[in-house]
């Protein structure tokens, strides 16, 4: 599966949308984009708001796009800083991920690839 995944254009589609980040008050650009079972890739911002705790994060965004657009499911995963950073997701955006691309999702990751699995052992599942 990992030969199929372009992950360059993942990480070069992570930045992109981070550019279109709405974040004034932390100032971090944060993208998400992911490779979805059907081909499609699909890509979330962060929208901050005056109210912190309500920011919603590029990889929430992220997740209404894939059903807004045609659904599917997460394969990969890349998110970045408007900077091109590597940035991992939150507690919350795992979970969400796991959701919307099951154990076996990939994520970009400082020590490599490695299965959303791997990264949020024993999620919450239905
Ligand atoms: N943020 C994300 O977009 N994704 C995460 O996984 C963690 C944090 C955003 C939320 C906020 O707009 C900014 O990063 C600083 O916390």
């Amino acid at each position: 599966m990992n030969t199929r995944i372009d992950w360059v254009a993942l990480r070069s589609a992570a930045v992109q949308a981070a550019a279109l980040a709405y974040c004034p008050y932390s100032l971090l650009q944060v993208g998400a984009a992911a490779l979805c079972d059907n081909g499609r890739t699909v890509i979330g911002c962060n929208v901050e708001n005056a109210s912190y705790g309500l920011s919603l994060c590029a990889e929430c965004a992220m997740a209404g796009q894939l059903r807004l657009s045609g659904g599917g499911r997460f394969m990969a995963v890349a998110c970045r800083s408007g900077a091109g950073e590597l940035l991992m997701p939150c507690g919350r955006c795992r979970e969400i991920i796991h959701e919307l691309g099951g154990p076996s999702c990939l994520l970009d990751t400082p020590h490599g690839i490695r299965s959303i699995e791997e990264l949020l052992p024993d999620a919450f599942s239905s």
